[in-house]
């Protein structure tokens, strides 16, 4: 079968993506596989519509991350053009790239998600006072539908609330307040609905941000993370029931936050996790015997409409 990797596009994730793209292509490529690399712009649906027809792609092997491509949209013009594609579907790619909606799954499937609420950019900057009330600082905040952490704040005191607040709604109209909570981030890798594994992000700045997240060096991992076995196999399950939660399908990572004491946290689910150098997906996929080769290879398999 014809594959068309899919990558770029217009989101805030672009960069992050084309490299996501460029190493899956490399990968199928050198496994013999019939590759098209499909770069998209800004005018991403009609765009790819056109590529897909002209190249005769018959999958869609999606390396697209953030809005417009993460979030279901893409997913479904390829149901409608009837092309199977990797990882999850419509409403999952939906519900996941929607904070505030996998928050409110989190909560009716009884996955522990850190308290938050949420702020609109419509609503009056002098009444986030009291819609704050008595939550108390730190807090993350974070706009409503991005990755990678794009517009992503760690607030302390009230003065920088507001200022956090705007950062997030360059992203989107809507931003996540979330109780911050301190502890050890673990990230799980699952594939078709098994878990490959936890690894632990070290941040040597104290927070996993954009550039912590892409540059080299900037974060230290421990594969496996370095838990009791015990708490090792909860968090795994864990992870599994968020992933259950939203439904989702081919590969996913699930980022979690560990506490020194009793409690675990989802923070969110990746419907299409980032494929590049430094990403978290293919490490765990590595010491679960998958190598970057083989993980491709298997969600190409897990393809469908
Ligand atoms: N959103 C980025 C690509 C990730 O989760 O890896
Ligand atoms: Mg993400």
């Amino acid at each position: 079968r014809r594959v068309g990797v899919v990558m770029g596009g217009s989101s805030g994730e672009r960069e992050v993506s084309l490299r996501s793209g460029a190493a899956i292509a490399e990968a199928l490529e050198s496994r013999g596989h019939d590759v098209v690399r499909i770069t998209l712009g800004d005018d991403l649906g009609p765009e790819l519509l056109s590529t897909l027809r002209r190249s005769r792609v018959e999958v869609a092997f999606l390396a697209l991350h953030g809005r417009l491509g993460e979030d279901g949209c893409v997913q479904g013009l390829l149901e409608l053009a009837r092309i199977p594609y990797t990882g999850s579907s419509v409403l999952t790619s939906a519900l996941a790239m929607d904070k505030l909606k996998a928050k409110e799954m989190f909560r009716l499937h009884n996955v522990p998600t850190p308290p938050y609420y949420t702020v609109h950019a419509a609503d009056d900057r002098s009444d986030v006072a009291s819609m704050h009330g008595s939550f108390g600082f730190p807090v993350i905040v974070k706009p409503r539908g991005e990755g990678s952490s794009l517009g992503l704040t760690k607030v302390a005191s009230f003065e920088e609330l507001v200022p956090a607040l705007e950062k997030a709604f360059e992203f989107d109209d809507a931003a996540i307040v979330e109780r911050f909570v301190s502890g050890m981030e673990v990230n799980v890798g699952i594939l078709d609905g098994k878990v490959l594994g936890a690894i632990e992000i070290a941040p040597k700045n104290g927070i996993y941000d954009y550039e912590a997240k892409y540059t080299p060096g900037m974060t230290e991992y421990f594969m496996p993370a370095r838990l009791s076995p015990a708490r090792y196999r909860g968090v795994l399950n864990l992870a599994e029931r968020a992933a259950r939660a939203l439904g989702c399908s081919g590969a996913a990572r699930v980022d979690l936050l560990v506490t020194s004491g009793e409690n675990e946290y989802v923070l969110e689910v990746n419907t299409l996790p980032g494929m590049t150098q430094t990403s978290l997906l293919p490490k765990i996929a590595a010491s679960a015997g998958l190598d970057f080769g083989t993980l491709c290879e298997s969600i190409l398999e897990s393809a469908r409409l």
